[in-house]
């Protein structure tokens, strides 16, 4: 089986791209039903580094104006979460009084989401989407609905297709899972 190492640990095919594009697509389909129509311009709030990609391929497909804006989080070390999140560059824009849509690429233990969302609150959006490409439900038990799940995987590392390992790996067409 074909597979790459980084850091010495091994990682194997796990999801192609084509089948990740078709996640996104009855995602996006689900967000223009529930946004088309809309008077006001919702912000979609990119997640750096991870949802970089998953970002691009959603707003291809998402037919409502919206205002792109980032922010920069990090609490992953490794393949484990450190259970604190640092925020490495702030939100983009101003979000006060704005429809938020936050874009993640994987919710694990949701600690990274909930700590947004509270900061999104005091910053006085008027209401706040979650959006994930991948979401771990073994381990999310936050009481918080995420809105938009493109697909749930097992409680294993993943890698590609913008998640990194070490900061690599995110280059990946596909979806890699750790092999242990
Ligand atoms: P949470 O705060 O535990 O929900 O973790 C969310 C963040 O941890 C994500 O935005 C990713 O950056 C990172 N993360 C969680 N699981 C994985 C994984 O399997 N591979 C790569 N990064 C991950």
């Amino acid at each position: 089986m074909n597979g790459i190492i980084l850091f010495g640990k091994r990682f194997v095919p796990y999801i192609p791209h084509a089948e990740l594009e078709q996640d996104i697509d009855r995602l996006a389909r689900r967000m223009n039903a529930d946004f088309a129509g809309g008077e006001d311009i919702p912000v979609l709030l990119c997640v750096l580094n991870g949802s970089i990609l998953f970002t691009g391929e959603l707003m291809k497909r998402l037919e409502f104006d919206m205002e792109l804006m980032t922010i920069k989080l990090s609490s992953y070390q490794g393949t484990s979460s450190t259970g604190s999140i640092r925020e490495i560059t702030d939100i983009s824009g101003d979000v006060s009084g704005r429809r938020v849509i936050i874009v993640e690429d994987i919710v694990d233990t949701g600690n990274t989401i909930l700590y947004l969302r509270n900061k999104l609150i005091e910053e006085g959006a008027s209401d706040i989407r979650i959006c994930t490409m991948l979401l771990k439900p073994e381990v999310y038990h936050q009481d918080l609905k995420l809105d938009y799940v493109a697909r749930e995987i097992p409680d294993k590392f993943v890698l590609g297709f913008g998640l990194d390992f070490n900061e690599l790996g995110r280059n990946l067409k596909e979806l890699y899972i750790l092999d242990e």
